[in-house]
């Protein structure tokens, strides 16, 4: 069935797990996901960003989302990835997602609180689900000294006001991670604020916490990519064992689309460098989505824990 995350976030709480949030873009990659996660039974968020619409068109993800569901039978929750303003987080909202996140992170905090409880009031009323956010995205190398660091990361005394007053669902903080590649410098030891994590979630007692930029850059693929015509050095992410630690407490929701990204690129790069001779997309989207469906496999299953959950 096509769900909310009400249910999954409830389960991934209590059980110390926390539930896959993959960016779709085309019918491999939803293809990839969803056939990983039926291997293994696992509930699945697919999320879809602004840029993603606009790429695939709005229909299209809806159709080929709605055809993955009849196919695996899994429950899978169809969410807005980083909402900018009322009008997108509503036209998906009449458009048959089931959740979407307002993502007000870059408005002074007042305005984030009227942004979202607007975008919560029209959701709510029809059943859907709203992901907020608090504090910015960026790594820790962004931040030069450790008052400016503190001021781009979460700040726990908000949390409270904030989702009572917005009445959010969940909440998104920022904790160290970034979106991309590049998560640290080359050499810097990755370092995520879990103390922050710890005081949100002691604030906010059952309440699901969400971890955006969490890609692991895996170093397989990155290797692959570069012996293989491709130029990406120095990519790094986020280690497994700290995705792990955060699975395990209060983080329901763990968003990914690099390694996606990396994982489609290897195999399509390995692909045509052995068969520079071959024109057929399917040839060389079979292994990007191969490649897909084993990143998805082992994610869930060493991961995030939300195998058998489904
Ligand atoms: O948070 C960003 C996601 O990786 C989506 O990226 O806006 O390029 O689709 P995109
Ligand atoms: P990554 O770039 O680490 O995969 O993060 C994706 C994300 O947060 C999408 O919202
Ligand atoms: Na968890
Ligand atoms: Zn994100």
């Amino acid at each position: 069935p096509i769900v909310t995350s009400k249910e999954m976030f409830k389960k991934a709480y209590d059980g110390g797990y926390a539930i896959g949030a993959f960016n779709v873009n085309n019918m491999e990659i939803i293809q990839g996901i969803t056939e990983a996660a039926k291997e293994v039974n696992a509930p699945l968020i697919l999320q879809v960003s602004a840029g993603a619409r606009k790429y695939a068109k709005h229909v299209y993800l809806m159709k080929l989302i709605e055809a993955a569901e009849a196919d695996t039978g899994l429950p899978i929750c169809i969410h807005l990835d980083h909402g900018e303003n009322f009008d997108v987080c509503k036209s998906c909202i009449d458009g048959g997602f089931t959740s979407v996140m307002i993502d007000g992170s870059k408005h002074s905090f007042e305005e984030n609180i009227r942004l979202t409880s607007e975008v919560v009031k029209y959701a709510h009323d029809r059943g859907v689900v709203v992901e907020g956010e608090l504090g910015k995205l960026a790594g820790i190398e962004d931040d030069v000294n450790v008052s400016e660091e503190d001021s781009s990361f979460t700040r726990p005394d908000e949390v409270e006001e904030f989702v009572s007053k917005t009445g959010v669902d969940s909440l998104a903080i920022a904790i160290g991670t970034s979106h991309g590649a590049y998560k640290f410098k080359p050499g810097q030891k990755p370092r995520l604020r879990f103390d922050i994590l710890e005081e949100v979630s002691r604030r906010l007692p059952g309440f699901p916490i969400v971890l955006h930029g969490a890609s692991s850059v895996i170093p397989e693929l990155v290797r692959i990519i570069n012996e293989n015509g491709g130029a990406m050095p120095d990519a790094i992410g986020i280690p497994e064992d700290m995705l792990r630690q955060a699975a395990r407490s209060a983080v329901c929701k763990i968003n990914i689309d690099s390694d996606l990204r990396l994982a489609m690129t290897a195999g399509i790069r390995q692909y045509m460098a052995k068969n520079p001779a071959h024109f057929d997309p399917r040839q060389y989207l079979t292994p990007g989505r191969d490649n897909i469906r084993t990143l998805v496999k082992n994610k869930i299953v060493n991961v995030l824990g939300s195998d058998g959950k489904a």
